[in-house]
């Protein structure tokens, strides 16, 4: 067994876990009339509310013993301190000096000069861009711009695009390209005007299989209508921290943006990386989004872990899923513009927890990172929420609300009342003792993650959470959260496999699938 399922804090979870068990939310709430109050927590524009969830005091307790046992608070200022603790790949994580304004971070190593020189760059491109100064091959103004990249280079500025659309400046409109199946650029492309098309290539690495096929097709493109001239790395910028591949790509070396190893892909979108959001709301709005998620950082390094709202959330995940077996947890938006929060925090928490070996190179006899998965909104009640209300399963629900959205409240009242009733309904159920099919057990396990307002503030804060909550969960399970190796076998092999490399030892259902789809070519 290992040493977490063996420790003392551990043991007291399991132990208190049975006692939990035997008590239903209805009970809970009938015996506290301040429950609400005080499993609440506010950060900033953001307020948790978790009296929903399976626990008591106690078991709030306990799991912050949980988190000291793993010496939670030295990891945090490890990180905080660029210490290498991307183990694996022996890098720092600093995605946090992002958003810092601290004049050198982090002490022994600045990284500052390179962010802020970064951040500049990005606001004169973004002049250009809305000035009007920014001009194809044959000197027209460009009205669209295709972000070609894919995981982190693309589900977070992509999410934040739609997600800041009420705060998009005039300027030229946003596509997200990511697939290596042709049809999405060709689709994103249909429409447009080669002339006055430009494209953003995001790519850390610049090795990634779909973002140089993209890429190629993009430039193609622009040939067929502009033809072969020096004129067409007019249409290209770059975020990379590949320059040279960059270049190999054709693109000017002032319009490449850089990107360091020390962010990770899928927490990169705070660098030049949010380019297309920067481009759609202005490079103000952009810094409004640091700022929300410094907020989050302060509260993540200073508040107390059971008052620490990334701390609770991960908590509360480890609850279900180590002492209650929840396999998958769903994240439901009700908020149109935040559609794309479920397909970004997959990314971001299946690609940093989803893991079996732990930081010392072991076997886990323990769950780690849950499926997560969900849809926006009431679409979404037409959907699966039959599963939620009355399956078998047991999945916790985040539902993230928005207060206000300066629209008259009478406009939006229907959608508050829906997430409000989905929640309750988890959590109180419905008897029907005459017609079981028609009953609803309860006892279901929701956060409501509730935002004043959804603004590149409130945007940030909320993101900023998701990724320290990650850590969070990380550092309890003593994984390593940043690196991504099970992504890697995939890429090789579909890499041999397109070469036709080794197909003597391909297994024989691959043979033979590979052998049918070339009957058909
Ligand atoms: O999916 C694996 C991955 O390496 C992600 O971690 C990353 O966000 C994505 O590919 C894209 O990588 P890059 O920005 O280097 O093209």
């Amino acid at each position: 067994m290992s040493k977490l399922t063996l420790s003392p804090a551990w043991r007291a979870l399991a132990a208190h876990r049975e006692k939990i068990a035997a008590a239903g939310l209805t009970e809970l709430f009938a015996a506290d009339p301040s429950r609400a109050e005080r499993f609440s927590i506010e950060a900033g524009e953001l307020v948790l509310d978790y009296s929903k969830h399976r626990v008591d005091a106690e078991a709030m307790r306990l799991l912050a013993a949980l988190a000291a046992q793993a010496q939670l608070p030295k990891w945090i200022a490890r990180m905080f301190a660029g210490d290498p603790i991307n183990n694996t790949e022996a890098r720092a994580v600093l995605h946090v000096a992002l958003r810092s304004r601290d004049k050198t971070f982090p002490e022994g190593r600045d990284v500052m000069p390179a962010v802020r020189g970064a951040r500049e760059r990005m606001r004169r491109f973004v002049g250009e861009v809305h000035g009007g100064v920014l001009k194809g091959a044959d000197g027209r103004a460009i009205t669209d711009v295709v972000n070609i990249g894919i995981g982190g280079s693309d589900l977070g500025p992509r999410m934040l695009v739609r997600a800041m659309r009420k705060f998009a400046k005039p300027g030229p409109r946003l596509h997200f390209v990511s697939n290596i199946d042709p049809d999405d650029l060709e689709a994103a492309l249909a429409g447009l005007t080669p002339e006055t098309t430009f494209f953003i290539v995001a790519s850390k690495t610049l090795t990634t299989a779909e973002t140089l096929a993209n890429a190629a097709r993009a430039r193609a493109w622009l040939e067929a209508a502009l033809g072969k001239s020096t004129g067409l790395s007019r249409h290209f910028a770059a975020v990379t921290a590949n320059p040279a591949g960059a270049e190999a790509l054709g693109v000017p070396p002032e319009r490449v943006l850089p990107m360091w190893d020390w962010v990770g892909g899928r927490y990169s979108v705070w660098s030049a990386m949010g380019l297309p959001v920067a481009l759609t709301a202005g490079m103000d709005a952009f810094e409004e989004l640091l700022e929300g998620a410094r907020a989050m950082d302060e509260h993540f390094r200073t508040a107390p872990l059971e008052r620490n709202l990334p701390v609770v959330l991960a908590l509360l995940e480890i609850w279900y899923v180590n002492f209650f077996g929840a396999r998958s947890r769903a994240v439901i938006p009700y908020s149109e513009d935040l559609r794309d929060l479920p397909a970004y925090l997959q990314q971001l928490e299946m690609e940093s927890n989803g893991k079996r070996v732990d930081r010392d190179g072991y076997e886990v006899d323990y769950e780690t990172a849950p499926v997560v998965w969900g849809a926006a909104g009431t679409p979404s009640q037409h959907a699966f929420h039959q599963l939620l209300h009355q399956g078998t399963h047991l999945i916790p629900v985040d539902f993230v609300v928005i207060g206000h959205d300066g629209e008259s409240s009478g406009a939006r009242a229907a959608l508050a009342a829906n997430a409000l009733a989905q929640s309750s309904a988890l959590a109180f159920g419905n008897p029907a003792p005459d017609a079981p099919h028609k009953a609803l057990p309860g006892n279901r396990a929701s956060s409501t993650l509730l935002l004043e307002r959804l603004t590149p503030r409130s945007l940030g804060a909320l993101i900023a959470l998701y990724e320290h909550k990650v850590f969070v969960e990380g550092t309890i399970w003593n994984l390593n959260s940043f690196d991504q190796w099970g992504v890697e076998h995939g890429k090789n092999l579909a890499r041999a496999l397109l070469k036709g490399e080794k197909s003597t030892e391909l297994d024989s259902s691959t043979r033979l699938l590979l052998a049918r789809m070339r009957e058909r070519d």
